[in-house]
């Protein structure tokens, strides 16, 4: 198959109208998106980024109206969420309308449901006219993609469309709440941090993935975010840095690394670090040296994203 470029957001909703797959940017990282009343236009999306069907997807909307098409009910507590933050890094998670098929959401009774705040992914949403499924838009297991070359080197020959935009703003994924229930739970910590979702709802709190057999987010299970390279997360050096090491963190580091990347801010390292992990891959490094951060704010979902990286099965 070939992979269509385009800039034009009009071009790449007319293929998602005729049942194609369109990877597009977000504020977050790039989706990879398919119509979501199009169980077969769904089922694409999971072949061409090998993703496991237990995993379900987030639907993006470009209206607030549109989220009436997704959910069964907008519970009162989804409403105060939606009024404080969309559009926004945030996903979510309420009881399912019965038009949405279950493969879109993996067989769950309930659904992702997150308006970005890009201006082109916008423009392509309303274009659409109608909402849209999409998960990173990078192989399964590999990190999230943060520019579209980055989607072009996952994804070329096993998709419709890429609509190409900006390198994206934030460069980790959305924070997913679970709204189905009296106490909000952060399923996956991203952008729009716990103690901002505190702040118009103060039970909110983190989701541990140990008070259940099934985790309620089937993703967090899945090997995630991980460049070919070993990974290992360091808080001070006081060992022998192999060959063909790279650095990425806060503090210059006074070692020698074949490639080093010094942020400026925990912002910056969470918009560095996907991009980061595929240029080491590029550049054949065999190990990455991620400086630990502290876990508040942002610095969670950066954590957690490290953390995960840096498992070896
Ligand atoms: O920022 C983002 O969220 C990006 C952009 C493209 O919007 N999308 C993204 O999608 O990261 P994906 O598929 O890579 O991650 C979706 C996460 C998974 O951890 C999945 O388990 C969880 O959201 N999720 C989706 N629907 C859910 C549901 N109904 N219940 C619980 N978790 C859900
Ligand atoms: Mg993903």
């Amino acid at each position: 198959m070939k992979t269509i470029l385009t800039t034009l957001p009009e071009e790449a909703a007319q293929i998602i109208k005729n049942g194609g797959t369109v990877a597009f940017p977000t504020e977050t990282v790039y989706g990879l998106g398919a119509n979501v009343f199009d169980a077969k236009a769904i089922a694409k999306i999971f072949q061409a980024k090998q993703r496991p069907n237990d995993n379900p997807l987030i639907a993006h909307v470009g209206s607030l109206e549109q989220i009436k098409l997704l959910a069964a009910e907008i519970t009162p507590i989804a409403q105060k969420f939606i009024e404080a933050f969309f559009p926004a890094p945030l996903t979510l998670v309420l009881p399912k309308a019965k038009k949405v098929p279950l493969t879109a959401t993996a067989n769950l009774p309930t659904i992702g449901v997150r308006m970005p705040e890009n201006d082109l992914a916008l423009k392509f949403l309303k274009s659409c006219g109608m909402p849209v499924v999409a998960p990173s838009a990078n192989l399964s297991g590999k990190p999230s993609p943060t520019t579209w070359q980055a989607v072009f080197e996952d994804l070329s020959g096993r998709i419709d469309c890429i609509l190409q935009g900006e390198p994206t703003e934030i460069g980790l994924e959305s924070t997913v709440l679970d709204c189905t229930s009296e106490i909000p739970l952060v399923l996956r910590s991203g952008a729009i941090t716990l103690e901002q979702l505190q702040k118009v709802e103060p039970k909110t709190r983190l989701y541990k993935l140990s008070e259940m057999e099934t985790p309620k987010s089937p993703g967090l299970k899945h090997r995630h975010y991980s460049p070919r390279a070993e990974v290992i997360l360091i808080s001070n050096f006081k060992f022998q840095i192999p060959d063909s090491s790279a650095f990425i963190g806060l503090n210059e580091p006074r070692e020698k690394f074949d490639l080093i990347k010094v942020c400026k801010s925990i912002e910056d390292y969470a918009h560095s670090v996907f991009a980061f992990f595929r240029e080491c891959d590029r550049e054949n490094i065999k190990t990455i040296y991620c400086e630990t951060v502290e876990e508040k704010g942002i610095g969670l979902a950066l954590m957690d994203r490290l953390k995960r990286a840096s498992q070896t099965s």
